[in-house]
């Protein structure tokens, strides 16, 4: 199987996607020419060129491809070559409108945007097929072909008739029949109860409340249907080059794809991080899908779009102050990217992102942007060799599903006001904040190697995954559990109980009487910290230790945090400082250490392989004691006990201890 390797060679790769079919061929020179002054060595093809391409039904124009193939060849740098199948031309959905998405109302999504195709459109699966097809057999053996980059961002929903025949196809493969769909819909409620297949929907626009389980079904379809669309052009591509590895970029932390069951199929996971600049934990977002796509990879993965300064599809769109896009860059290398590649090259001057920030931006080759381009470009070929291919160890894992996410983002639950990706984020600050080295893990993982699981908010768990927490707590590991998890089984049927009874008896939760949502801006006091967003009216049983009660409100007294053994309860969201050193407490007695102890406010510590990088992310001087002797790698300087970081500064540390 290939992989990630194949294509960095012991590099880093460093680059992005390019467009060239939005500039005149004189540009296409230049761009090489700063291109190479960067050190830029892989640029992405063709993402959105399939109007370029196959201008009309069966065309094919590939001479401006091969020239630009060469061109990159000649120069020394590689290429990502996209299938363009995102975005299909006007003439698909002029000449074939059933391939243009239905939206849940029934209206069509037009061409005019991109990614306006339906999933399930045997024309839309065609003309892509057919594309990838030619793509492949032209390019395969192209020297300068280095992976395979499956349509972008897949991302589109709908709910037309192809795709409700679609649904139907896979209900049945699921469920087999009737009896069991209706079983598993809860389809007595409100006399939804089907008769036969064709009656059943996906979950258009209705009057009140959709079933959930049904639109549970549908999100675990979508992914899926999709999924059908990028293992098919996968399987193109890898039947005429075998050798070359294959990625799509995912989306961060987001609902609609199984990232878990999609980078099952990629040799390559790669993944697209916009934090925002104004935000002051924009850090730790970047960190934490960094730790969960080299979960998600096992191991190194691609950055595969980031932007340079600003974005332009946030209300206010500012740019990154002088600095963070490399602190931000190489904080991801410290946590296992072994590519740092940016939408785009060259910012563009026409269409819907001109004003979306590039590598060489408007300012051009004097400007800003690309003075910063050109440093990490030399930064980065310079701890290349040191860092490519080199693991990150971590002993702490938080456990994220999809299914759990699908199921608890739905309309009818006790607050509207739970945001799964917050609550997860909240968790991962906690940890990010006390300087351990996290991964993400699926419920249903082996844990063997974690001394502590931690599960920000599971709503629904299946048996399967139950018995796995059971038995890696009985098998010695410590279990952290946050509110409302483990309430619905996989059907969205609801515990007996309120909460699985395996997982009562595993924190000491003798009786789970109520939830008792909070309000946007109410928070309970608890011994010693306040929670907000959500509390539990729960009953210890006997043999529980109660950790903290709730202090005021119509809960006061009852446990807020309660254990058993190795297994402890959070029945609500602590402020951060409180969640930071009650996990600290569970990770020390589990004999995990911090990266590095005694560091300053602001700086994160971060071992890959035999390197420490060290990076700050406020922008006082600080001084970090690191005692030893080392170099650092991006100065080449030598660095004894003691190293000082000025604003976004960094350090790569290689131990040069006899
Ligand atoms: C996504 C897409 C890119 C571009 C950027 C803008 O990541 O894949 O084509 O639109 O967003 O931030």
């Amino acid at each position: 199987m290939p992989s990630l390797r194949d294509a960095v060679r012991g590099r880093i790769l460093f680059g992005g996607d390019y467009n060239p079919e939005q500039w005149p061929e004189e540009v296409w020179e230049d761009d090489v020419r700063l291109m190479k002054e960067a050190g830029v060595n892989s640029v992405t093809l063709g993402v959105f060129s399939w109007a370029r391409i196959e201008p009309r039904p069966g065309a094919r124009e590939f001479g401006w491809l091969d020239r630009l193939m060469d061109l990159m060849h000649s120069h020394g740098i590689g290429v990502v070559l996209a299938t363009p199948t995102a975005s299909p031309p006007p003439w698909m959905g002029a000449r074939h409108p059933e391939t243009l998405p239905r939206a849940e109302d029934g209206s069509i999504v037009w061409y005019g945007s991109r990614q306006q195709f339906c999933a399930s459109s045997p024309v839309y699966r065609r003309y892509a097929a057919a594309l990838t097809e030619d793509l492949a057999a032209r390019y395969a053996g192209h020297p300068a072909l280095t992976m395979w980059h499956i349509n972008n961002e897949y991302c589109t929903h709908c709910w037309c008739d192809e795709t409700a025949a679609h649904f139907r196809r896979w209900l049945h493969e699921r469920y087999r029949t009737l009896d069991a769909l209706n079983e598993a819909w809860g389809t007595a409620f409100w006399s939804q109860r089907y008769d036969a297949w064709p009656e059943i929907l996906p979950p258009r626009k209705a009057q009140y409340m959709k079933n959930p389980a049904q639109v549970l079904d549908f999100k675990r379809f979508t992914s899926d249907a999709l999924k059908e669309c990028y293992t098919a052009e996968r399987d193109i591509v890898a039947r005429h080059t075998p050798d070359i590895p294959v990625t799509t970029n995912f989306m961060p932390l987001w609902s609609g794809q199984d990232a878990w069951a999609w980078s099952a199929e990629e040799d390559v996971v790669s993944v697209d991080i916009y934090p925002d600049p104004r935000d002051a934990w924009g850090g730790q977002y970047n960190a934490m899908i960094a730790d969960m796509t080299r979960s998600q990879a096992a191991g190194p993965w691609m950055l595969m779009e980031q932007a340079a300064g600003a974005v332009n599809w946030r209300p206010v769109n500012r740019p990154k102050p002088e600095g963070l896009n490399r602190l931000w860059s190489l904080q991801a290398v410290a946590r296992g990217a072994d590519a740092v590649c940016y939408f785009q090259w060259r910012q563009s001057r026409q269409g819907s992102e001109k004003f979306h920030s590039g590598m060489l931006g408007h300012a051009g080759e004097h400007g800003r942007a690309f003075r910063e381009t050109r440093r990490l470009g030399a930064e980065l070929a310079a701890i290349g060799p040191a860092v490519s291919g080199a693991g990150v160890s971590a002993r702490v894992a938080v456990l994220h599903d999809w299914d759990a996410w699908w199921a608890g983002a739905q309309e009818g639950l006790p607050s509207a006001l739970l945001d799964y990706a917050e609550v997860i984020r909240h968790w991962h600050r906690a940890l990010w904040e006390s300087g351990t080295a996290t991964d993400f893990a699926r419920p249903d993982a082996d844990l063997g190697g974690y001394a502590v699981v931690v599960v920000p908010h599971l709503y629904l768990l299946d048996d399967a995954a139950i018995d796995n927490l059971v038995a890696y707590v009985r098998g010695g590991g410590r279990l952290v559990c946050g509110f409302f998890s483990g309430v619905a089984d996989r059907d969205d049927r609801i515990r007996p109980g309120g909460m699985d009874a395996r997982l009562r008896e595993l924190f000491g939760i003798g009786i789970l009487h109520e939830w008792w949502p909070l309000e946007a801006d109410e928070a309970v006091e608890c011994d010693g910290f306040r929670g907000t967003l959500w509390s539990e009216e729960l009953e210890a049983a006997e043999d529980a230790e109660v950790l903290a009660t709730y202090r005021d409100g119509e809960l006061a007294g009852l446990p807020a945090v309660l254990r058993r053994g190795r297994a402890t309860y959070v029945s609500t969201l602590p402020e951060p400082a409180a969640l930071r050193s009650l996990l600290a407490g569970v990770v020390r007695e589990a004999g995990v250490e911090p990266v590095l102890a005694g560091l300053p406010e602001g700086v994160e510590a971060v071992r890959r392989g035999e390197l420490l990088f060290l990076l700050h992310h406020r922008r006082e001087m600080v001084t970090v004691a690191v005692p030893g002797t080392y170099e650092d790698l991006l100065t080449g300087r030598s660095v004894v006990d003691r190293i000082a970081l000025g604003r976004y500064g960094v350090a790569v540390l290689r131990s040069t201890a006899p």
